[in-house]
């Protein structure tokens, strides 16, 4: 008689249980369904795919943590331990990390060795300047040169109209990379880093052109650049030497964040070059969690740490303010009215033909 009273409270509480648990399971789905009920089939799909590679890297990131912990422990006991591939298992730890920042990568990825990849730095809400990109001298067909590609690199803002539109653009395009980074001048580092992990884990490619979306690129000189260039290791651009740190305004940076009076020679930030192996060896060097303001002083900065001096090349025009066109322009900032993107692009293209 005791026993079946037993049971039978247990029963009931069993019941309780289950009660709140199915509760509570139907609001958090409820929940995420509501949040994506606005978004069109596609976009969902891609929000999914995302969510999905997110869990696959955050995998990835376990099996390597037990990895390095087996290793420590081996260590203990043997002190031979090949110390190399620690390294180089904490540095994928740290790339992973770095990738657990995208929050939908729409770009469609093609079995193919690019020889220019283009991350173009662009704001959430500028997507006007895309499209221009996209219809002026981001258009193959007026080239010579075909095989390069553009990834546009965003921030995320909490105006969900906001990230609606972008989303929708992403899933049109398919050449957008949305990362989890607050679209602010100062943490435009981040993106960069974000942007450069996930094309070595991504894309083909054999060099990066790192650009902001308000610069012209003359593809055709840049492949010219490109193709007699035999170097393995590079890191090119308009190479400011010699910049004194700024203390005030809004490349203003304290002594804390900077002691030195100047800055180590780094590539001016609108537009530079690297070979794939100077990414490979760069990155490691990158510290998401203490990333300096001024992105380009920062990126030459960690070149430097990486042993890999900037090159200066003529061609990257950074401050062609009255939109001038010449014949050898590479990159040319800034480029921030469509008449003048449209200006450098007819012009670069007319002179190309001839
Ligand atoms: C570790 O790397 C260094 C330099 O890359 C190399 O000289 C050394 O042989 C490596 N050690 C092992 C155990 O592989
Ligand atoms: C690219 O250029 C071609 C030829 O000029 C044109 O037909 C096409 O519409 C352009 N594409 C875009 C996206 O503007
Ligand atoms: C460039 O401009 C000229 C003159 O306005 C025009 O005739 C030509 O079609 C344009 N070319 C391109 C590629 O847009």
């Amino acid at each position: 008689m005791q026993r079946i009273q037993i049971n039978f409270k247990m029963s009931v509480l069993a019941i309780i249980f289950l009660v709140v648990l199915v509760t509570f399971m139907c609001t958090t789905i409820n929940f995420t369904i509501s949040k994506f009920d606005r978004l069109t089939e596609k976009t969902k799909a891609i929000l999914y795919t995302a969510i999905n590679s997110l869990e696959e890297a955050k995998k990835n990131t376990e099996s390597t943590n037990q990895k390095i912990n087996k290793m420590i422990s081996l260590q203990q006991v043997n002190k031979r331990v090949d110390r190399n591939l620690t390294l180089k298992d904490i540095d994928l730890m740290k790339e992973l990390y770095t990738l657990t920042h995208i929050t939908l990568d729409s770009v469609t990825k093609y079995n193919q060795v690019y020889k220019l990849l283009i991350i173009v730095s662009s704001h959430s809400r500028n997507n006007w300047r895309r499209r221009w990109i996209r219809s002026l001298w981001g258009n193959r067909t007026i080239w010579s040169e075909k095989n390069w590609r553009i990834v546009f690199v965003t921030g995320q803002e909490d105006d969900k109209e906001v990230m609606l539109t972008l989303a929708e653009e992403a899933e049109k395009y398919k050449d957008i990379l949305i990362e989890d980074i607050a679209e602010d001048f100062y943490q435009l580092a981040k993106k960069i880093i974000i942007g450069l992990t996930w094309s070595m884990h991504n894309i083909n490619f054999e060099y990066i052109l790192k650009i902001d979306d308000d610069v012209f690129v003359n593809i055709d000189n840049a492949f010219q650049f490109l193709n007699i260039n035999t170097n393995m290791e590079g890191y090119y651009g308009n190479v400011v030497v010699h910049n004194l740190v700024e203390r005030i305004g809004r490349y203003g940076v304290s002594k804390k964040e900077h002691l030195a009076d100047y800055y180590s020679p780094y590539c001016s930030g609108g537009g530079f070059i690297m070979t794939k192996a100077t990414v490979a060896e760069i990155l490691p060097f990158f510290d998401f969690t203490r990333v300096f303001k001024i992105d380009d002083a920062y990126v030459g900065e960690t070149a430097m740490r990486a042993g890999i001096s900037a090159t200066h090349v003529v061609g990257f025009y950074m401050s062609n303010t009255w939109c001038e066109f010449k014949e050898n322009i590479i990159v040319s900032h800034p480029t921030n009215e469509h008449k003048c993107m449209k200006f450098l692009t007819n012009r670069s293209t007319i002179h190309n033909v001839r």
